[in-house]
């Protein structure tokens, strides 16, 4: 069977990260989030048209070769049919999703509408590779619910045994602490980085745990979900316990944000997030705990926006609740296409295969010979090598700051050596250096690369390593050899390189490693401030010609900039 996987609709605040996924006989194919061909970070209030255009056109097929399109939102349950006539029929929501303008059709898929967090529970559980675990949700908000638990069985349906209200929501709480110490709309990330440079207080935590927003009637028809109302409570509360600043004004109309400047954090901001990632902390494990308990199973699965927060991860980890975890990598909306389509395959298709997924590069991808006649368009220098590995590992142990484009876009919000800056980790300053490159904050930390069989040398992690998903401690003995992928609270988020699942970026880590001894190199996401991933060759030609790049190495093609 085919199957088309989709997340995104197009309400202001609801929706983000639209995505779309092909999926054949359970098995992912292209996925692909929308934000990367519109240049629009997390595609707020988007389709993703061009996401399924891409997957169908990779696939040489229309939607009159697609079995199934399966919806990460089941909206009969979400919003009355008078607010949304535009998905009142199967018919309604073709012609939404799939506008004659873009695609043509003649025949019409089975539409399958999965509840949101049942696409986030298995979106992970099904890319598990366990037989049975125990499945945490935890996010802004779904249909009704804010976190659920769900019991997974390999042969079996995915069902629910708890869930919370979207007021106890975790996601939008965090959001809202984002908005008021002046970040962006969509900094949750940001915010975690901040944490560590602050120490949480238990006066600021215990608030937080007596306090929860109520929805009234109104909150609960409004098109546009639940965000505005619980932000809107948890800032006015904030404002009341501890003060109002002027950087916690904010703007619900722009989905930027109301502060896009770098903002020098006080000790008071710093203190707050470290305040809140700690509550965070302690509610996740709570969950995870309760999770087990309900479950029996002591394998597991996590998704959800607030399961990019790989500090928390480690958390769950560290308490010993659970032998075995799987984060799902694109954990935040996106990854609900995934989920949807393999619901959709788990529940129409007998043959399918379910395997572990232990890579993400299923974006587009350029030849050597596409990337040629471009560059030859722009009239750009350029030198070829037939091992790029070993010209920029070269480049990255003399100290040089390198672009590298290369292979299969990824999916979900990590660069993970397909599109990513690299640097060399052992000297402190390249910290600063690499923030200046990317018009970063300068205290904002980075992740390392690491050849996977030397993992365990430099970090307390024994698996879950592959997506920069958990955070771990870096061994004692190693701080000093790689400082620039240390955090403050002398943690990184590793991401494990194996052989097998690239090639050509292990062997750069492996060339790097017979020059310097170290099997490490610092990796970021290549863009710029405010952007998405690169995703064309385009997309980064501009963004190296555009910023204080040296390097970039393109296909087999290395650019220098004079
Ligand atoms: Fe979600």
């Amino acid at each position: 069977m085919k199957i088309l996987g989709i997340n995104g609709c197009g309400w202001l605040n609801v929706a983000h990260d639209a995505s779309a996924v092909f999926l054949e006989k359970g098995k992912i194919k292209w996925a692909v989030e929308e934000e990367r061909f519109i240049r629009q970070k997390r595609a707020y209030d988007k389709k993703p048209f061009n996401a399924i255009k891409f997957c169908l056109e990779k696939e040489k097929v229309s939607l009159d070769d697609i079995d199934i399109v399966a919806f990460s939102w089941n909206w009969d349950k979400y919003l009355s049919k008078r607010l949304h006539q535009e998905y009142e029929s199967n018919e309604a929501l073709l012609n939404s999703f799939f506008p004659k303008k873009f695609f043509s059709y003649t025949k019409k898929p089975k539409i399958l509408k999965i509840e949101h967090h049942l696409a986030h529970a298995s979106s992970t559980f099904r890319c598990s590779g366990f037989e049975n675990a125990a499945i945490l949700v935890v996010d802004g908000q779904g249909e009704y619910c804010s976190s659920s638990i769900w019991v997974g069985k390999k042969d079996e349906s995915i069902s629910k045994v708890w869930s919370n209200s979207i007021e106890e929501s975790l996601g939008f709480l965090y959001s809202a602490a984002c908005r008021y110490i002046g970040m962006r709309n969509g900094d949750e990330g940001k915010m975690m980085g901040l944490a560590p440079y602050g120490k949480p207080q238990d006066t600021t935590i215990t608030k937080i745990s007596k306090f929860r927003p109520r929805l009234i009637k109104d909150d609960l028809n409004r098109r546009d979900g639940q965000m505005r109302p619980i932000i809107e409570q948890w800032i006015r509360f904030f404002e009341k316990e501890f003060g109002s600043k002027d950087s916690t004004k904010i703007s619900f109309n722009n989905l930027e944000g109301s502060m896009t400047k770098n903002i020098k954090f006080t000790k008071f901001q710093k203190d707050f997030a470290a305040s809140v990632q700690k509550y965070l902390e302690i509610e996740v494990i709570k969950l995870a705990k309760k999770a087990v308990n309900m479950t029996g199973s002591d394998n597991l699965c996590l998704a959800g926006g607030v399961a990019l927060n790989c500090v928390a991860n480690s958390k769950i980890l560290e308490n010993g609740i659970v032998k075995e975890m799987y984060v799902q990598p694109a954990s935040n909306d996106a990854g609900t296409a995934i989920g949807a389509a393999m619901e959709a395959s788990f529940m129409l298709e007998e043959n399918r295969s379910l395997e572990k997924l232990s890579s993400v590069y299923f974006g587009p991808d350029y030849s050597n010979k596409d990337i040629k006649k471009l560059l030859d368009s722009y009239r750009i220098n350029y030198k070829k090598f037939r091992d790029i590995s070993k010209i920029c590992a070269e480049l990255l142990h003399k100290g040089e700051v390198v672009a590298w484009f290369q292979g299969k876009m990824e999916f979900g919000p990590r660069a993970l050596g397909n599109r990513s800056i690299l640097a060399n980790p052992t000297k402190k300053d390249t910290w600063i250096k690499v923030n200046k490159i990317k018009n970063r904050e300068l205290w904002r930390p980075f992740a390392p690369s690491i050849l996977f069989e030397k993992t365990e040398n430099y970090f307390d992690i024994r698996d879950n390593f592959y997506f920069m998903i958990i955070a771990s401690k870096v061994k004692k003995d190693k701080i000093k050899e790689i400082p620039a992928v240390v955090h403050q609270d002398k943690t990184s988020r590793p991401h494990a390189v194996y052989q097998n699942s690239n090639k050509k970026y292990y062997n750069l880590i492996k060339n790097f490693e017979k020059l310097s001894g170290i099997p490490v190199i610092l990796n970021t996401s290549f863009n710029d401030k405010g952007e998405p991933l690169v995703c064309t060759p385009k997309d980064a030609i501009r963004t190296f010609f555009s910023s204080n790049l040296k390097y970039l190495a393109i296909g087999d093609f290395l650019i220098e900039k004079n």
